[in-house]
């Protein structure tokens, strides 16, 4: 059968000439067979480095999961494990995401675990997370510690001090019967910890459960927290260096029962995100917007719509995200409970909707940060 004349190139003429005539290359010839040699060799190298690492790449690109949020699912570390960052709040810092959490990862009974600690994952994508361990252990040889494994540490949010280059973490601590109902802190010149943990406070004398730390653009941090027995919200100046409450508060959500409370910042105004005090149990979420920290708070209502917004997909707020380098870009951040195993309680995690004072999250089965322009 006819087939093209394939062009020879000079090393394949070498080659064939050599096998041809029979004979081993004399001294003149070596220059040119060297030569060929060199050519074959670079060409083994450029496939064997570039061009065979590409096409695996690609192979492997294509067949893998793309990056995404999938809202509900079990999230794993880069480890294959099971994320364990519950009631948690991300910081960012120096270009690196740090996902802070409780580690519920023991036994569920009484609808409890004994605490382990607060966990840490850091990610530079915010889908890629990994282990940075538990960065403030439950303190085990002492049961009247506010961290023994018998007692009840939630809700751990971490901001930076840029005056005392300090790390400093803020976390609702209790006792099983949630009576004793204060707000633990620590710090660490690293944002992996290890923190020290230096004590508790009644801020302002009042009872404190659920709390979130807010940072202002002006470097004052308030601390926000269900008080008066979960049924009115208080909002604290927390101290210049973030290490304890000032006599600052206001008492917001009167008697409204709100609890798990998130807060956010744009274009000059708060929005402030609670749920319902209904245990594990999910409730509609609830949204408010100020112009001043400290208040009037106007209640806006339920942000999420669509089915499932009634119990907020099944979930409840911890924090909101502010997206590094996409400005306007805020992601929901929000934990779906489950009571019989904690350990495997989900992350419900939305983008969030602005159009003025108006917030809006729909549920999504899966999104990337794309979504945001
Ligand atoms: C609701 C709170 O938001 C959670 O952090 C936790 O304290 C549960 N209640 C306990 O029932």
């Amino acid at each position: 059968m006819w087939q093209p004349a394939r062009r020879l190139s000079s090393c394949d003429q070498t080659e064939m000439m050599t096998k041809l005539s029979g004979q081993v290359l004399g001294p003149l010839d070596t220059p040119t067979y060297g030569k060929c040699l060199m050519k074959k060799a670079i060409a083994l190298c450029v496939f064997v480095f570039f061009v065979l690492p590409l096409f695996t790449g690609l192979i492997l690109c294509c067949g893998a999961e793309a990056p995404a949020f999938r809202p509900d699912q079990v999230w794993l570390d880069a480890s294959g494990q099971p994320i364990q960052a519950h009631g948690g709040g991300i910081l960012q810092y120096g270009g690196t995401y740090f996902w802070f959490g409780e580690n519920k990862a023991g036994k569920t009974y009484n609808h409890r675990v004994d605490v382990i600690g607060v966990s840490c994952y850091s990610s530079r994508d915010l889908y890629h997370w990994n282990n940075e361990g538990v960065v403030l252990p439950a303190v085990k040889n002492d049961p009247a510690s506010d961290l023994a494994p018998s007692k009840v540490l939630e809700r751990p949010k971490v901001v930076y001090d840029r005056h005392t280059k300090q790390f400093v973490m803020w976390m609702h601590v209790d006792t099983a019967d949630y009576k004793y109902a204060r707000a633990g802190v620590a710090v660490s010149n690293k944002p992996t910890g290890p923190y020290e943990y230096l004590g508790s406070f009644r801020p302002d004398n009042s009872m404190s459960r659920d709390l979130t730390v807010f940072q202002d653009d002006d470097g004052k941090a308030y601390l926000i927290f269900a008080s008066e027995d979960n049924r009115t919200m208080h909002i604290t100046r927390l101290s210049d260096n973030y290490l304890r409450p000032t006599n600052e508060t206001a008492r917001v959500f009167i008697d409204q029962s709100r609890e798990a409370p998130a807060m956010f910042k744009h274009e000059g105004k708060y929005f402030l995100i609670t749920s319902g005090c209904t245990g594990w149990a999910p409730n509609a979420a609830q949204y408010a917007v100020a112009t001043n920290i400290m208040g009037p708070w106007r209640i806006k209502g339920n942000l999420t719509t669509g089915p499932g917004s009634e119990t907020t997909f099944g979930a409840q707020s911890t924090f909101v995200l502010r997206v590094a380098g996409k400005p306007g870009a805020f992601i929901f951040l929000a934990d779906c409970w489950n009571p019989d195993d904690l350990g495997d309680s989900r992350y419900v995690w939305l983008p969030i909707g602005i159009h003025g004072e108006d917030l809006k999250i729909e549920w999504r089965d899966q999104w990337d940060l794309s979504v945001f322009k």
